[in-house]
């Protein structure tokens, strides 16, 4: 059986095995030979906010063939303090795969071991998994290989998304730069678990020097709301604008894993400057995440 919990836990052959399907869910849309879901029911559980994991898992599920149930975890007795243990043993018993998104890595772990069903991390603090493979794909989809490009990451260095691309680069062999303020690096322990080419720095303009890829996520992600306005202090000057996208390579990409924050880590001109590809990567949420689906079942 078959879980997708991290990148930092996910071979590099399964990641090109998922790359390599997501090309093809992408054309055959609306006329897909295979129904993998076919006569199965998978559950949705959310204890944090979103727009994109929800509607493309769930558009994606009912496209494969399946049914499926969103279940806010507040409205479930998750919310109430049931064990996460205990819940996954129930619905490993009616349910045939579950998609999390949640705070604990730990209770994503938890739920796969306890439910022995198929199971998919939707985003906790730790990684953002189905994103970074969306984002490798639609990298790949506009410029070939990311094998030996730039990626540089500009903002908060420490959070869910820059660890997935920390993990992603030493897997698939490119190099990744982190401009983020001292306190918003990463830590030492996961560049340590992750190896490959990471440059941190809290020099934007040296990062931006030459990348392929600017990339740029919230200041302040979720369950982060109390240190706002510290993040933000902080944080001031870590954003994509014009004279960084100057310093990249000539037609480097810029990308965003929205929701998007003007003023913030992006700037309302450089957003709607390359809002084509942010939201041909927001698209493509749907195409791998059915990869991913079809993947996991077979
Ligand atoms: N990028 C992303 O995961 O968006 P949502 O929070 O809207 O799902
Ligand atoms: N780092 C952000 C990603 C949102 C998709 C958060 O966790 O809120």
């Amino acid at each position: 059986m078959k879980n997708l919990l991290s990148i930092e836990k996910m071979s590099r052959a399964d990641m090109d095995k998922i790359l390599a399907a997501s090309g093809p869910m992408k054309k055959e849309r609306d006329h897909h030979k295979q129904q993998p879901l076919a006569g199965k029911t998978w559950a949705m559980i959310f204890t944090k906010s979103s727009t994109r994991t929800r509607v493309s898992f769930e558009v994606g599920v009912r496209e494969l063939g399946g049914q499926v149930m969103f279940l806010n975890s507040n409205d479930i007795q998750l919310g109430r303090g049931e064990p996460i243990k205990d819940t996954a043993r129930v619905l490993g018993r009616m349910v045939h795969g579950a998609i999390i998104r949640t705070f604990k890595q730990s209770d994503v772990e938890d739920f796969a071991r306890f439910s022995n069903i198929p199971t998919i991390n939707a985003l906790t603090d730790d990684e953002h998994p189905c994103q970074i493979l969306t984002d490798i794909f639609t990298f790949e989809e506009k410029c070939g290989p990311i094998q030996g490009k730039v990626v540089t990451w500009i903002g908060d260095g420490s959070n869910n998304m820059a660890y997935s691309w920390i993990f992603a680069a030493a897997k698939l062999g490119f190099e990744f730069r982190i401009a983020a303020p001292k306190e918003y690096q990463p830590s030492p322990e996961i560049l340590s678990r992750a190896g490959g080419k990471i440059v941190v720095t809290d020099d934007v303009k040296a990062a931006a020097q030459g990348a392929d890829l600017l990339y740029t996520d919230v200041w302040i992600s979720m369950g982060q709301e109390a240190q706002a306005a510290e993040r933000i202090k902080k944080m001031a000057g870590y954003q994509i604008n014009e004279s960084v996208v100057k310093l990249a390579k000539p037609g480097a990409l810029v990308m965003h894993c929205l929701p998007a924050y003007r003023g913030k880590e992006i700037d309302e001109a450089t957003f709607e400057a390359h809002a084509q590809t942010i939201f041909d990567e927001a698209e493509n949420r749907l195409h791998v995440q059915k990869a991913i689906l079809d993947w996991i079942v077979t």
